[in-house]
């Protein structure tokens, strides 16, 4: 019997073709993005489910999808699946990490760079016509943070943080780590959480998002980072308590902030954090130029490829199910 396999969104790359000729594949046309009762709807009878970070896929969904056979995430992420729950069940769930880290470490150093330098209320400034001939150059017109030869503290070791380390060292930053396993990085000083934030005038946070990191910079952690520091976040929303962290931004404790990721996403409009000028702010686009997001396509498609085909997938995250 061929196999039926739901996606939740059309996909770029080339990949996807090969899935399609592979089996009976139904793909979600939009308009927007798919609802929970849609998944839930689509999905059924399914034996295969590709899907996006948007997706949630939890144990209400599974237990209404005796025929799920594998899930393959088109992201490096997977705090949107109950991974425990499909591991129970030996259901394998693929992801996509590699293809994603340099472009992902070039949006942190993206938004390091704009809210060290203001560039967020620069361009807001200029486009509102506020730059006249009394509000122009002046010694201490639009000053920023200085960024070549600072200390940056990167959360997490990984694939992503050493890539955001390699773009520090080309800018003469000396680079503090953190990781939660021991872990030894070239042109990397580790150091305890509390002695990074102390002393980095700017943080990045890589970790991925994970039950022993969710809230891992809190109320208490904010409290504990440099004066007049930076604060980039390209990893999960969960991972930063944003009203701790506005309320350090607005009172002058910290200096600036980049997010690129919010607890809630689409970010809410009353979210704390957009109404301070300082906070540089995007919508989730860590990895997204046009080549990357077709490679991540092409491993999403690879891993279901392979799951229909009867073989471990060539990235799994819960590989035990083949054991
Ligand atoms: C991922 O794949 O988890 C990233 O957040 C996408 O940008």
């Amino acid at each position: 019997m061929t196999s039926r396999v739901f996606v939740t969104h059309q996909l770029p790359g080339s990949r996807i073709d090969e899935l399609a000729q592979l089996c009976d594949m139904n793909v979600w046309m939009g308009p927007g993005l798919l609802t929970p009762a849609g998944l839930r709807d689509e999905l059924a009878g399914c034996q295969g489910l590709v899907c996006l970070l948007t997706d949630r896929i939890d144990r209400v969904l599974l237990d209404a999808m005796p025929d799920l056979q594998f899930v393959s995430s088109m992201s490096v992420g997977v705090d949107h699946i109950d991974v425990t729950a499909l591991t129970e069940r030996r259901i394998p769930v693929g992801n996509t990490p590699g293809v994603l880290v340099e472009t992902t470490a070039d949006t942190a150093f993206a938004l390091l760079l704009a809210a060290a330098r203001r560039l967020g209320e620069a361009d807001r400034f200029v486009r509102s016509g506020d730059w006249t001939a009394d509000r122009a150059w002046a010694p201490d017109f639009f000053t920023g943070k200085e960024v070549n030869g600072a200390t940056l503290g990167i959360l997490g070791l990984g694939a992503i943080g050493q890539a955001v380390a390699r773009r520090a060292a080309g800018f003469g930053m000396r680079v503090l780590g953190w990781n939660r396993s021991p872990r030894e990085v070239a042109g990397v000083e580790m150091v305890e959480l509390d002695e990074l934030l102390a002393q980095s005038d700017f943080v990045s946070v890589n970790v991925a998002l994970a039950p022993g990191t969710r809230n891992l910079l809190n109320a208490q952690k904010i409290a504990r980072m440099k004066p007049g520091a930076v604060l980039v976040n390209t990893a999960r929303g969960g991972i930063v308590d944003e009203r701790a962290l506005a309320d350090a931004l607005a009172d002058g404790r910290l200096c600036a902030a980049g997010i690129d990721v919010f607890e809630q996403e689409p970010v809410p409009a009353d979210n704390p954090l957009l109404g301070l000028s300082n906070v540089v702010v995007a919508p989730h686009i860590g990895s997204a130029t046009t080549v990357t997001r077709a490679r991540m396509a092409d491993m999403a498609a690879a891993n279901a490829i392979a799951a229909l085909q009867g073989q471990p997938m060539p990235s799994c995250v819960n590989p035990c199910v083949y054991d």
